[in-house]
């Protein structure tokens, strides 16, 4: 009896410590890429973007998700850092905070040389890997973020921006967000309009910026799925037959995700993994699993939306 006690507690810390292994060789041969972090929001909250604040310092940074110590213990690879601007900006200062957070974001790369490159391009992600470094790109948050201008669109796209998420949770005058869904918000383009929102997903596939359909409606994912010429992405949203969030992404459209090679980088957030507070590890595998089951191996990504 007790040896069988002792046994299988053996065992079960020999596999743990061999899959950890197998993890480990394959990160650092390759890079993993996450979706979505949204540390140049918390720059801007805790520090106004002061990065030589003492606090500020990102090799000790504390009550954040995000530092670099926990970077390179988690062998992140590649990550799209988020330049977002609140919903409360539309029709205000979002493209000055989304610029703001953009410079942010180049100043990081700047003062961290050791550890960050800004690249755009996945040759760029391949050679910043090759040294040793995490290559960073960025994602812009919230379509509002081009205030309605494919010439402030394409100026995104020569600073760096490599995906534009349509809407944030506000409904843009060209695509409608999540928030439809719930009841919340009304709906008013039946997804992307049919004049400037399918001119936003052309001049995207024609200068290379992904589109991303994390907070959109779930009209807004088909539309824009049925629209673009190129795979798309989900930065950071889970699967919504395994917590019935608005934010996730339903079987329906991860079956156009399969037919059209797209890519879903699963959120670690707690409401949109278990849909409640508290939510662990094994249920983002969960998430993983049933994404690869229904879309395949190819549509699973990570996108922790951490801080
Ligand atoms: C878009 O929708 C139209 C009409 O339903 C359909 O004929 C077409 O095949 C769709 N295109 C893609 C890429 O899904
Ligand atoms: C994770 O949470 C689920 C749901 O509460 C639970 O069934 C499962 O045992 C937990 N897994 C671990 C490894 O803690
Ligand atoms: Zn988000």
């Amino acid at each position: 009896m007790w040896t069988c006690w002792w046994l299988w507690p053996l065992v079960a810390v020999c596999t743990a410590d061999q899959f950890l292994d197998q993890a480990k060789r394959i990160m650092q041969t390759t890079p993993v890429i996450d979706g979505h972090n949204d540390l140049p929001w918390q720059l801007l909250l805790r520090f106004n973007n002061e990065l030589r604040q003492k606090n500020a310092n990102l090799n000790t940074l504390t009550g954040t998700h995000t530092n670099i110590p926990k970077l390179r213990a988690g062998f992140v690879g590649g990550q799209f850092w988020s330049a977002y601007t609140p919903c409360d900006t539309q029709n205000k200062d979002a493209v000055k905070r989304t610029l703001e957070q953009i410079d942010v974001i180049h100043r990081m790369c700047q003062m961290y040389p050791e550890t960050f490159q800004c690249v755009t391009t996945s040759q760029g992600i391949r050679e910043a890997f090759r040294a040793g470094k995490v290559a960073s790109l960025i994602g812009v948050e919230g379509g509002h973020s081009i205030d309605s201008s494919l010439g402030v669109l394409r100026a995104l796209y020569q600073l760096g921006m490599r995906y534009l998420t349509l809407t944030h949770s506000c409904n843009t005058p060209w695509a409608d967000n999540w928030l439809v869904d719930t009841g919340d918000h009304d709906a008013q383009h039946s997804g992307l309009s049919d004049d400037f929102g399918k001119s936003v997903v052309r001049e995207m596939n024609r200068l290379g910026v992904i589109i991303d359909l994390a907070h959109v409606s779930v009209a807004t994912m088909k539309a824009a799925l049925n629209q673009s010429q190129a795979p798309v992405i989900f930065s950071h949203s889970s699967a919504f037959a395994l917590c019935k969030h608005w934010r996730n992404v339903p079987d329906d459209v991860l079956q156009l995700v399969k037919r059209t090679g797209s890519l879903v980088m699963v959120n670690f957030y707690n409401d949109y993994v278990a849909c409640k507070r508290e939510a662990n590890l094994s249920q983002v595998a969960d998430h993983l699993d049933h994404i690869k089951k229904v879309a395949g191996a190819g549509a699973v990504g990570f996108g922790g939306d951490f801080d």
